[in-house]
């Protein structure tokens, strides 16, 4: 079942940081009524207040006597107990609880809130662009309608996949969640050994950056499996060949990403148990 944001009800945005507002802009852009969202930030900073400006919104300080059909949590996890005090009241029967919140487990937000229909998400940074990806895990008492409702505001920043068990966002915040970070890396590393060419500093960064960007942007538009585009790219015993031989041997970028995948999911677990 497809939901609808322009008839989806009043929706609570608690923490209007760099992921509140992606996806509320994101949210208003596919169509919820500014009238249905209420934005909750004791100490908005300018990207609340441009878009509250923009849509004539009011930020709350507090969510007391409110209450959203959907409650959507996006403050940091460090804080979440505290706030999650401050929001009981704000729930009502009809409210369906998303955390964006990494590590809180959905026995600790159930908990928290005193109810069990919460669904709990990992999204990643593209999100402020509207090309995320977000993983996401619904609690026993979401109904097929709540979970429509999520990924109704989830898809608003790019893709949604759902998970059957909750553990699966550790591999999803290794994969997706930290995941930019390592294409960023991965520019860097290009970049620097362009330099190591006898390239400058600012063309290889160029050259480097730029060729990530293109590359995705090819990947973007072919659906063809990765490897198969990775070898139209590839003529036999050419340049990009040689660098592949280097890159796909035992010791190479696979056995790396795997351990560097491995460390991030041990912390994402050793962060949820904190
Ligand atoms: N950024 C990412 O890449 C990413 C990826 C996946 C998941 N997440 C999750 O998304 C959540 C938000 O991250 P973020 O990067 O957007 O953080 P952020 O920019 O720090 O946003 C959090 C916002 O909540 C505000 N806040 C503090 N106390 C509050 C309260 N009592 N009520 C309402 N709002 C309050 C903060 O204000 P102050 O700044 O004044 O404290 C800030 O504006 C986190 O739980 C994080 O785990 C982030």
């Amino acid at each position: 079942m497809q939901a609808n944001l322009r008839t989806l009800g009043p929706v609570m945005l608690v923490g209007a940081g760099k992921m509140g507002m992606a996806l509320a802009r994101g949210w208003l852009d596919a169509g919820l009524p500014p009238s249905n969202l209420v934005l909750v930030d004791p100490s908005p900073g300018d990207a609340a207040k441009d878009l509250a400006a923009d849509y004539d919104l009011t930020i709350h300080a507090e969510a007391v006597g409110l209450e959203p059909n959907v409650l959507v949590l996006a403050v940091k996890p460090q804080i979440i107990g505290a706030v999650m005090g401050g929001l009981k009241q704000a729930i009502g029967p009809q409210t369906l609880v998303l955390s964006i919140a990494a590590g809180i487990s959905i026995e600790k937000l159930s908990a928290g809130l005193e109810t069990g229909r919460v669904v709990r998400t990992m999204p990643n940074t593209p999100a402020q662009i509207g090309k995320g990806v977000t993983g996401a895990v619904a609690g026993a008492e979401v109904s097929s309608d709540d979970r429509a409702a999520a990924d109704a505001l989830l898809s608003a920043a790019g893709q949604v996949a759902w998970f059957d068990h909750e553990g699966d966002l550790d591999a999803v915040t290794a994969v997706s969640g930290s995941g930019p970070a390592y294409v960023f890396n991965l520019v860097e590393a290009l970049a620097a050994a362009g330099v190591k060419l006898g390239l400058s500093e600012t063309v290889a960064m160029q050259l480097a950056r730029q060729t990530v960007i293109g590359a995705a942007a090819l990947m973007e538009v072919d659906p063809a499996p990765a490897s198969v585009l990775r070898q139209n790219v590839t003529s036999p015993n050419g340049t990009t060949a040689a660098a592949l031989e280097v890159l796909m041997a035992d010791d190479g970028l696979a056995p790396l990403m795997e351990k560097a995948v491995d460390a991030a999911r041990a912390r994402s677990q050793e962060l949820g148990r904190g």
